[in-house]
């Protein structure tokens, strides 16, 4: 039997209409309209996609966007001054600095520049932190685990307990925070990488196979125990065989057609993660705009 379709599109969807709601209400309570400050520095073509995409989701679902568009030769100062004016916007609830930034900047310097309160990215040694030690309540969750979660939890319940979870990569951006998130609630996570030693028989394993590496369709149908969920959160172009003109297609860290035959259920590519990652960003934002009005905020997913 083929495995069930994790549809991204339609929770992300789902969960825009409660940003639209809640944006809504909170203009009406406050008069307050969520502001989202998006920054790309360069022009890798991947990341003006990425950025364009949320900023038209923003304004959307009715805040405030702007989009600060610098050139490759922006120096840090310059950057630090941006991000140091947007911390005091009054107007800008959410601050998010696209990366990867050109290499003669210092991308992890300038994430802990950013207000915690405004981390829409959740990239913030105190966001991390409140993650890690399990506190949902204060701070801002990384858009990219927050989604990939509300996935999970729409095959198995938010209590994972009994269930071993594996997590192939082990960033800030990504494979720490999921893998806090799935300890928090309840699986048994194994957190591998590069340098883990019989990386299929890990993840054979898994209950919960969750793989974000950026290497196109490495996890094949030998890696997966059958019945497993698998949460694909690589997005890599790749070549199109035999097509002329260098024609390219987007593919995943897990090889589709394969996992279908093994796991229980599947998160696709494109459609899986990727929306749930902008959905999470506006729910983020919202919320920060709700906290900074001092009004609890709802929650989302
Ligand atoms: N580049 C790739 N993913 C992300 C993300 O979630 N946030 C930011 N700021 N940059 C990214």
């Amino acid at each position: 039997m083929a495995a069930r379709l994790i549809d991204g599109r339609q929770s992300a969807r789902s969960i825009i209409e409660s940003v639209k709601s809640a944006t809504a209400a909170l203009e009406q309570r406050a008069g307050c309209t969520p502001g989202l400050a998006v920054v790309i520095v360069g022009d890798d073509p991947a990341s003006h996609a990425y950025v364009g995409a949320k900023s038209r989701m923003a304004k959307e679902c009715g805040f405030a966007s702007t989009q600060h568009t610098l050139p490759a030769t922006t120096t840090q100062d310059e950057l630090e001054a941006l991000v140091a004016r947007l911390n005091t916007d009054h107007g800008v609830h959410g601050v998010l600095v696209q990366l990867p930034l050109p290499p003669h900047l210092d991308g992890d310097q300038l994430t802990q520049s950013v207000s915690p309160a405004k981390d829409v990215d959740g990239l913030h040694a105190v966001n991390a932190g409140k993650v890690a030690t399990g506190d949902f309540d204060s701070g801002l969750v990384s858009c990219t685990p927050a989604g990939a979660m509300v996935l999970v939890r729409s095959v198995h319940g938010s209590d994972l307990s009994g269930l071993n979870a594996v997590v192939i990569g082990r960033s800030n951006l990504f494979g720490k925070p999921m893998s806090a998130l799935l300890l928090a609630a309840n699986a048994t996570v194994t957190i591998a990488h590069s340098r883990t030693k019989d990386l299929p028989a890990i993840c054979r394993s898994a209950d919960i196979l969750v793989a974000a590496v950026g290497r196109p369709q490495m996890v094949t149908a030998d890696w997966i125990k059958a019945g497993a969920t698998v949460v694909d959160v690589g997005i890599n172009r790749v070549l199109v065989p035999g097509e002329p003109d260098g024609k390219t297609r987007l593919v995943g860290d897990v090889s589709f057609e394969e996992s279908q035959a093994v796991a229980g259920a599947v998160t696709p590519v494109p459609g899986g993660v990727g929306p749930m990652t902008i959905a999470m960003l506006m729910a983020n934002t919202v919320t920060a705009a709700y906290r900074a009005a001092g009004i609890k905020p709802p929650r989302f997913g």
